[in-house]
């Protein structure tokens, strides 16, 4: 029996508080009209204090699965790509395991930078298909506010935060995820980066007075290595899965400048409205860009049942990679009972965390009083 990945749920999530191009003008020596005619972007989401790339990684995930079939019980495999983790260890996949309730899931970060996306979607999708598992919910998520310099003006007119989820599912239908590539030049790894604060360069006062933890860009030379692999990258994924770029319904790239995405339609030799942009009001939210793209593509009646997409995108790393996708529109009709019991097995997964904690407190208050 053949097996393939279907996306039966997506979801997104991003913060209330948006910043304006107005309002950046008056933090650094930029304008409206600059910024649009350079980039697309308009407006941006930027988190409040209290919500991390972990909360909206989850909030992304739970609405994901909430129309599909499984409960967060049945997840086997959770996957977060992000550059903006909300620790070095623990992963923010296992906090988000933890808040979804999926309890039988395994969980790991994954970091590719903005291409973090396919490269987990292509992971869940080969877990899938080989029969190691069924289910896998797989996130891009950032808070990448808290990594900008806000005195750089080519860098913080274009990052934001954000978060996007899909829910993939094995079945015997055809279609679904059909083939991806993956790709990477690392010689090119200083072109894009945060140099500070992992093992090459730990943490010190000197790093953070010379705001080495914050992203560094050559925009430039980002620009022209996007502009190439975005559609070189198309050609690829289209030919390897037996499909002509003219057989493409929709492209979902991901959302870095309207630019670069216009260059990629001109070289593809395809008009630019197969190309999805929602990046006037999300700016860039590197892994985040894509499901979001795909969930607003969606609701605004983009992707329709049997139609041919491509993912594609670049990233630091550098990475590029692209997938291309036969969407089958899922059915799943979920009861009123359904959505009562999965509530109902939410509240308890959530009071069964907390009791795991004090147990583990109280082991260790009785570990430490036997030992004396
Ligand atoms: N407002 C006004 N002027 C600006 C601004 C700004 N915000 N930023 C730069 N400028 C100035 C520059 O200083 C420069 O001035 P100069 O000629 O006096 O030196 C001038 O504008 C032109 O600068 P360029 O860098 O040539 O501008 P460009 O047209 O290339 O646009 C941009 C810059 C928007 C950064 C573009 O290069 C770009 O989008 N590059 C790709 C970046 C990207 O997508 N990165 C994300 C990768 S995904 C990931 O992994 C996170």
């Amino acid at each position: 029996m053949t097996r393939y990945a279907h996306i039966t749920g997506w979801g997104m999530a991003v913060p209330d508080r948006v910043l304006t191009n107005q309002e950046l003008a008056q933090m650094v020596d930029t304008d409206d009209e600059w910024i649009v005619s350079r980039t697309g972007i308009r407006e941006r989401h930027i988190a409040r204090s209290d919500e991390t790339t972990a909360s909206l990684a989850t909030e992304a995930a739970c609405k994901a699965i909430e129309p599909t079939d499984i409960d967060p019980h049945e997840v086997d495999l959770i996957i977060v790509a992000t550059s903006t983790p909300e620790h070095i260890f623990p992963s923010t996949a296992s906090l988000v395991q933890d808040m979804m309730g999926a309890v039988n899931a395994g969980a790991f970060d994954l970091s590719a930078a903005c291409t973090g996306f396919i490269y987990a979607l292509d992971m869940a999708a080969q877990a899938i298909r080989s029969g190691s598992i069924d289910n896998a919910v797989v996130i891009g998520a950032e808070t990448l506010s808290r990594v900008i310099n806000w005195e750089d003006r080519t860098t913080c007119i274009l990052f934001a935060d954000g978060a996007g989820a899909f829910v993939l599912q094995a079945s015997e239908k055809r279609g679904g995820v059909l083939n991806s590539i993956m790709r990477s030049d690392g010689s090119g790894g200083d072109l894009l980066s945060i140099p500070a604060g992992g093992s090459k360069i730990p943490t010190t006062q000197e790093t953070v007075d010379a705001k080495l933890h914050t992203i560094r860009m050559n925009g430039r030379e980002v620009f022209r290595f996007a502009t190439r692999v975005m559609a070189s990258a198309t050609k690829e994924v289209v030919a390897e899965a037996g499909l002509e770029v003219e057989d493409i319904d929709l492209v979902i790239p991901h959302q870095a400048n309207q630019r670069i995405i216009e260059t990629a339609a001109r070289s593809l030799k395809l008009p630019a409205d197969k190309f999805y942009m929602n990046l006037s009001k999300y700016g860039n939210t590197s892994t985040a860009s894509i499901p979001i793209a795909f969930y607003e593509a969606f609701a605004e009646d983009r992707i329709h049942d049997g139609d041919n997409l491509v993912f594609v995108g670049f990233g630091g790393g550098l990475t590029w990679g692209a997938l291309a996708v036969t969407w089958v529109k899922p059915e799943m009709v979920l009861t009123t009972a359904k959505r009562r019991r999965r509530r109902i097995l939410s509240f308890f997964a959530r009071i069964r965390s907390s009791l795991r904690r004090v147990r583990r407190k109280i082991e260790g208050i009785i570990f430490r009083t036997t030992k004396r």
